[in-house]
């Protein structure tokens, strides 16, 4: 069976790509016919995630708070690959504990990485995109960014911010026909949190697991990975050629609403 979502020759950069929901990314990206520059600043993981990857992919180093990284990924891009069609600003960083104790320079990183990164890559890159006949953003925000969480409260600010600046750069990048959308990984699935989420204690996480409809129809699951890649590949495709603007939710419906126990036939 052919698939229905193709990626052939598509040329696309997925941030923070040496591990995790990045690399999952970028190899259902080659699965799906696809090239890859994987960019990332753990460069020994990098190399090896790329050289796993095979010919279609290739490594870069990219800080993605760095306009000068991005300026010259840019130019390295256009020499290799001669143009890009698409782009997944997915690199961030989490930091956990109450807001009444941020670290005001740890704050300072999360804005850079999580929201600065995606915009100076968006401005960077749509010049290569425009080229090349108008291209898809996909954004990585997360249910963080579609609600708020004790303990998460930069991390909401930055997933929220990158939302906004989805929608924005969707209205004016749409004039050239570059779609820009937005996907919101729950999380909680042994196969989701990655070394992203070291600190946290999931068992205690999961206490409130109920409200997903999944659980209450006895699959212990949230997403996973694979989930979520797989709405990212489908938004890089001509298949979602309808969408920009948008938000999608990969969460197994965590943020759909409150499932209340008690409400009549329930
Ligand atoms: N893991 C979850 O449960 C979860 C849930 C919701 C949303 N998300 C989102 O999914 C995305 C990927 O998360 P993950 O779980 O794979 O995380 P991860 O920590 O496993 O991977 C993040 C990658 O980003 C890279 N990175 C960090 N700072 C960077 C920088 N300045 N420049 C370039 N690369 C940098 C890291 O080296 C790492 O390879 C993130 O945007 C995250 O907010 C994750």
């Amino acid at each position: 069976m052919s698939e229905p979502t193709s990626l052939e020759g598509r040329r696309i950069l997925v941030t923070g790509a040496a591990q995790g929901l990045g690399l999952t990314i970028a190899e259902r990206i080659i699965d799906l016919g696809g090239s890859v520059v994987v960019a990332d600043v753990q460069d020994e993981a990098g190399e090896h995630a790329v050289a796993a990857l095979g010919a279609a992919a290739r490594y870069e180093h990219l800080d993605v708070s760095s306009d000068a990284d991005w300026a010259s990924v840019c130019d390295r891009v256009t020499d290799s690959f001669g143009g890009l069609d698409g782009l997944v600003n997915n690199a961030a960083l989490l930091d956990m504990g109450p807001l009444e104790r941020i670290d005001p320079d740890r704050a300072r990183r999360l804005l850079e990485v999580n929201l600065l990164g995606p915009l100076l890559g968006i401005r960077a890159l749509a010049p290569l995109l425009r080229a090349s006949g108008g291209g898809s953003i996909v954004n990585i925000s997360s249910i963080g960014g579609l609600e708020g969480m004790n303990s998460t409260a930069t991390y909401n600010a930055t997933k929220w911010g990158l939302r906004g600046l989805s929608r924005a750069a969707a209205l004016e990048l749409g004039l050239d026909g570059t779609r820009v959308n937005t996907v919101c990984p729950g999380m909680g699935n042994p196969d989701m949190p990655t070394p992203f989420l070291t600190d946290f204690d999931l068992d205690r996480y999961l206490e409130s697991a109920p409200r997903l409809p999944f659980h209450r129809a006895g699959q212990p699951r949230n997403v996973d990975v694979h989930d979520v890649a797989e709405m990212v590949v489908w938004l890089l495709s001509d298949a979602a050629r309808g969408c920009t603007g948008a938000d999608f939710a990969v969460d197994a419906g965590w943020t759909a609403g409150t499932f209340a126990p008690g409400l009549p036939g329930f």
